[in-house]
């Protein structure tokens, strides 16, 4: 069984997609120190806040040469982040940071703030005590505040070293002294704070001591997109408000609305994968609904190549140049599929058939042309020397009979310009001997049986000396048990005339359909008449095969023999031929002799076998011997083949 080629893709798809979500659903930076580069990431309020000392100066530092009283700074990250979608769904984050606050003056002010704002702007007037969170008139503002609070500027304030929730305003909801976890923010010392926020709790580390925490549902509070950095000011009492590093980790639930849609992308993905892998799959196993020629020459090259005398595969430019560029007056005939031309290279005559590239019946006959014959060779047999598959050309090549068909000598073809038949006794005799051969080799003498299905007098050709060469296998089946004698097939195939009476009845090819045909090839070389016209063919009786059996009933078999012979002929002989090509059209295909048989009485060895006087009327059923009752199904559809079928 041929692997899929789907699941490899489909994982490296899936690792790719899984990639891109985890990718999106972070809201993630890191400053482990600051350059002055990273000013672009952020956004800070002009003229009080900048990067010096590898650090942000929230408010002025004295490198700036500017003073640092009564000042107030903001620095926030550019990006926004997504807080909340409902209130169900609330991001959570964590960040930590290292501040640097160091007193100018003595108790220092004011303090630094994390903040989580809706407005990244700084408020106008809100150094001194606003610590940069707000101003006087706080209404409308929207910012969340966790202050480190380095002055006591008010009765409000806890002491001149706490940290405090504030939430719009400057007066914190929650405040807690470190001064009894031994932490002095002012002391000019780094300080390690880690801020946790699950969606519902806030809680609040410094120097890896727990130092706060608060239900706290910061939806109510904020807008769904805010800003997250950092506030501080001064007053007359002035410090140094340092951040050394910072870094932020947030879920992003903007991402998880993209992981959805994620999902859903994949989901589509994994339908048309599935969608398009059932295709390939049917298209495999099915095979391809129109007979795919590329295909079918890659199949009739690896079949020809297993052939020890194998045709030739020629350029159609070579068989262009041969024929003339397929000149009318090289034209041999017209088949039933395509046209033959005359073409020659050197002093070497070939026949060329062009298939119809109209005719899609024309690229099967090909095909079963190049498979069956392509791998036969017997001196009865017209060879296929090669054949050609370009530009949608089909064309395959024959050594070149020089009498061409034998119709046109049996049926004194006024048009061929052969008037008078010029075939005499001894001749009609090798032909039909050299006819039987060539059949009776492919029924019993090749690798796997071959069923001609189409033998007539038309698909005879006769070489230089008029020996007879079966050609045209364009209706041959390959049969490759050896054992089984018929074809499934569901086309009739054949020709009115040659066909045997059980042929609509069995949708099969056979050996006896075969034999049959070639009972009547007999008898037409032999009287030199068509089969018969297609009025008495309705009832399948075809006409030769009855005009015949008249004669022997009569008792003078041999009056049927062609007149044209002026009575030069062997009358046992020809008696005994006659009585063979009755025997092969036998009505019950259970009477028919095999080829083996009729190659043996046209060789002399045996009599020819007995033949009733009268024609026995055909009788329905009648199955062939080569298969069995249980396969057999009567198809009426099938009684009145004629409508739909030409001759070829
Ligand atoms: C912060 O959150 C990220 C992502 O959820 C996690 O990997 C990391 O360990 C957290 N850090 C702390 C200090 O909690
Ligand atoms: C942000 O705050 C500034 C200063 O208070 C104000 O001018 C601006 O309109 C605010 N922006 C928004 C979107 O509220
Ligand atoms: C702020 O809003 C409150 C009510 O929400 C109102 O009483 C107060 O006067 C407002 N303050 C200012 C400065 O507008
Ligand atoms: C916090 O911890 C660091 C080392 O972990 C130390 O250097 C620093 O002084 C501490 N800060 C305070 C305010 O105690
Ligand atoms: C913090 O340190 C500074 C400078 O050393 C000092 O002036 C201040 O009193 C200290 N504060 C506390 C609460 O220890
Ligand atoms: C939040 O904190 C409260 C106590 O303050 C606790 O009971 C609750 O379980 C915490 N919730 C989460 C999700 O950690
Ligand atoms: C700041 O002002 C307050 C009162 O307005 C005063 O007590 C304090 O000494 C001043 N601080 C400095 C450093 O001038």
């Amino acid at each position: 069984m041929r692997s899929s080629p789907l699941p490899p893709y489909f994982l490296i798809l899936l690792v790719f997609l899984i990639h891109c979500s985890i990718q999106v659903s972070c809201f993630r930076f890191n400053f482990p120190t600051f350059e002055k580069d990273d000013e672009k990431q952020l956004i800070l309020s002009e003229d009080t806040t900048d990067i010096e000392q590898n650090a942000i100066q929230v408010t002025p530092d004295f490198s700036n040469g500017i003073y640092i009283e009564t000042k107030s700074g903001r620095a926030v990250y550019k990006k926004p982040f997504r807080l909340w979608r409902d209130s169900h769904t609330i991001a959570s984050f964590n960040t930590t940071f290292v501040l640097n606050i160091e007193k100018k003056t003595s108790p220092g002010g004011e303090g630094l703030a994390f903040i989580i704002a809706g407005n990244s702007t700084l408020p106008p007037n809100s150094e001194g005590r606003w610590l940069g969170i707000v101003n006087s008139n706080p209404n409308g503002s929207q910012v969340v505040a966790m202050e480190f609070d380095t002055r006591k500027s008010d009765d409000q304030d806890l002491d001149d070293n706490h940290i405090g929730l504030d939430i719009n305003s400057i007066n914190s909801m929650l405040s807690v002294s470190l001064t009894r976890f031994g932490f002095n923010i002012s002391g000019g010392r780094d300080l390690w704070a880690l801020l946790q926020y699950d969606g519902q709790n806030l809680t609040v580390r410094v120097n890896e001591t727990l130092v706060l925490s608060q239900r706290l549902d910061l939806s109510r509070y904020l807008p769904k997109e805010v800003f997250v950095g950092f506030s501080a000011s001064t007053s007359n009492e002035t410090q140094l408000n340092c951040v050394i590093s910072w870094e932020f980790f947030g879920t992003d639930i903007e991402g998880e609305g993209n992981l959805l849609w994620v999902a859903w992308i994949m989901i589509a993905v994994v339908i048309l994968v599935l969608f398009i892998g059932v295709l390939f799959y049917l298209y495999w196993r099915i095979g391809p609904i129109e007979e795919d020629l590329e295909g079918a020459q890659k199949n009739i090259e690896d079949e020809i190549r297993r052939s020890d005398f194998a045709p030739k595969k020629f350029r159609f430019s070579k068989l262009k140049q041969a024929t003339s560029n397929f000149s009318p007056n090289n034209k041999l005939g017209k088949g039933g599929f395509g046209t033959v031309y005359k073409g020659s290279w050197g002093n070497k005559d070939v026949a060329v058939k062009r298939v119809s590239k109209k005719s899609n019946q024309g690229k099967q006959e090909f095909i079963a042309e190049v498979t069956t014959i392509g791998n036969l060779n017997h001196k009865n047999l017209v060879k296929l020397i090669g054949w050609c598959y370009e530009r949608r050309e089909l064309l395959l090549v024959y050594e070149y009979m020089p009498n061409g068909s034998l119709d046109k000598y049996i049926f004194c073809d006024k048009k061929a310009g052969i008037v008078e038949s010029r075939l005499n006794w001894e001749q009609r005799q090798n032909i039909i001997q050299g006819a039987a051969q060539a059949l009776e080799y492919l029924h019993n003498g090749c690798q796997n049986r071959v069923l001609h299905r189409d033998i007539k007098a038309s698909n005879i050709m006769l070489d230089s000396e008029f020996i007879a060469k079966l050609g045209d296998f364009g209706l041959a089946r390959t049969i490759h048990e050896k054992e089984k004698a018929y074809h499934s097939t569901i086309e009739i195939a054949g020709t009115p005339g040659y066909m045997a009476p059980e042929t609509f009845l069995t949708s099969r090819a056979t050996v006896e359909i075969d034999v049959y045909s070639f009972g009547v090839l007999i008898l037409e070389v032999v009287c030199g008449r068509k089969p018969g016209n297609k009025s008495e063919q309705k009832n399948y009786n075809n006409s030769i095969v009855n005009w015949v059996w008249e004669h022997y009933k009569n008792g003078k078999i041999t009056a049927a023999v062609d007149s044209r012979m002026d009575g030069n002929f062997v009358e046992n002989e020809a008696e005994r031929v006659l009585i063979l090509g009755l025997a092969c059209c036998h009505p019950n295909p259970h009477y028919r002799p095999c080829m083996r048989t009729v190659s043996q009485v046209l060789l002399g060895g045996i009599d020819p076998p007995e033949v009733p006087q009268e024609r026995p009327s055909f009788v329905l059923p009648a199955m062939p011997p080569s298969f069995t009752q249980m396969e057999y199904s009567l198809k009426g559809s099938q009684l009145n083949p004629f409508t739909d079928l030409a001759g070829r």
